[in-house]
């Protein structure tokens, strides 16, 4: 077989990628070793910038997007028992987030690849990516005892963090930062309303607190847990009594609790690597950085890089110039590092370190009163979360 792009990830990266390049006649197979129903059963965040809204639609896959995600104008910071509301809309001239799960972002990609006749291929195994530093690489993958070929001019990583393609790269041609965070979210999902119409991060004592939503209907809760925590400890009573410990106390008695259907702990940690391109192979969303949830970058750095890529390949082939290419690393590094920095700063800024030193702390709540009491504070707390520009 021969493509003209190979993409190795149907996650939100690749989906989103294969759909920009189909739509511009850009020839591209999507290869993933997991099955759709796997893809589809996995429980991410959902709060899309409106850059990220405007490629959803210029993939034509922004429908069902704009007739059930939720605009949200604001969310509420909440410590010492009080609720400071962000004013996105006010601090950012206008702009908004769009609060819509990325399972439902991936499914509503998935749809329009099948409609537009986007070639993928799930249960792929051993897909590993070759001969990317000449110029005539190719990609090989197993299915049904048999070891297939693709042949290509260029291979998107789209693989996430533990893909194949950044483990494919010689040792001494990559550089990576990362930075782990001494504690992890436990997070459930529940069919009962949210607590607020807006989303609440909470700093407490006892640790963070998130208050989020899938839909009216549907609320993501998360608080702050330690690393050796085991989820067959938390009941979903003493979750519900937990989050509650943690929230103002008005907000504590209007949480409506519920079973819940989902519960997982995640670990936090900051990645990055660099550079994001080596010559015929680029890497591309997780494969390349990671962010902790905070400050809910991670879909929306997938989608930057997504558009800095295809604006490179879309000139590659439609104008003959590789310029685009070229700066694909750089442009979208410089964009990734200023949202690193925004994440690491919010997660600082909202969760308790164990062994935090008493400055620290004090330091914290400086940080915390001075944001809610300026407005030149809080404005570039709203420019970051509504999104830099791409
Ligand atoms: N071969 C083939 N496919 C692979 C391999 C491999 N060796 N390794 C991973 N994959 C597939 C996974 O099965 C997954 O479907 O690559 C896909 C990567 O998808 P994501 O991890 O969702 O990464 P990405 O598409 O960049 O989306 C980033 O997902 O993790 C969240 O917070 C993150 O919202 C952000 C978004
Ligand atoms: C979520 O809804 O899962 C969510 C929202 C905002 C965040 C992180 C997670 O910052």
């Amino acid at each position: 077989m021969r493509t003209q792009v190979v993409i190795i990830g149907s996650g939100p990266s690749g989906l989103l990628l294969g759909q920009l390049l189909t739509d511009a006649g850009i020839d591209n197979v999507i290869l993933d070793r997991v099955s759709k129903e796997y893809i589809l059963g996995r429980v991410r965040a959902g709060v899309l910038e409106e850059s990220t809204v405007r490629l959803l639609d210029e993939a034509n896959a922004g429908k069902r997007m704009h007739a059930e995600g939720l605009p949200h104008d604001g969310f509420s910071l909440a410590f010492d028992g009080r609720d400071h509301r962000i004013d996105l809309f006010g601090l950012t001239g206008g702009k908004r987030v769009m609060v819509y799960g990325q399972t439902e972002l991936t499914s509503d990609l998935m749809q329009r690849r099948e409609e537009t006749g986007g070639v993928s291929i799930h249960e792929a195994g051993n897909v590993v990516p070759h001969d990317f530093d000449g110029a005539a690489p190719y990609v090989t993958y197993e299915k049904d005892g048999i070891t297939h070929r693709i042949d290509c001019d260029f291979i998107a990583g789209c693989d996430g963090f533990h893909g194949v393609s950044r483990k494919s790269v010689p040792d001494g041609a990559i550089r990576s930062y990362e930075k782990i965070y001494p504690f992890g979210w436990l997070g459930i999902l529940a069919e009962v309303p949210p607590v607020n119409h807006e989303l609440i991060y909470a700093n407490h004592a006892r640790g963070f607190a998130l208050c989020s939503m899938r839909s009216t209907t549907r609320s993501r809760y998360y608080i702050q847990c330690a690393l050796d925590e085991k989820i067959e400890d938390w009941s979903d009573d003493r979750f519900w009594d937990e989050l509650r410990r943690r929230l103002p106390d008005f907000h504590a008695e209007r949480v409506t609790t519920g079973p819940s259907f989902e519960k997982s702990i995640a670990p936090l940690r900051s990645f990055v690597a660099e550079p994001m391109r080596f010559n015929r192979l680029f890497l591309v969303g997780d494969a390349a950085h990671i962010v902790p949830p905070t400050g809910a970058k991670g879909l929306n750095l997938a989608a930057s890089d997504v558009h800095y890529l295809f604006q490179g390949l879309l000139e590659h082939y439609k104008e003959k110039s590789d310029a685009g290419i070229e700066a694909y690393s750089s442009r979208a590094l410089a964009r990734i590092w200023k949202a690193v920095r925004f994440s690491w700063w919010m997660t600082t800024m909202m969760h308790r370190f164990p062994d935090t030193l008493d400055f620290d702390q004090k330091i914290q709540e400086a940080e915390l009163d001075y944001l809610t009491h300026s407005r030149a504070a809080s404005t570039a707390l709203a420019e970051n979360y509504v999104g830099l520009p791409f």
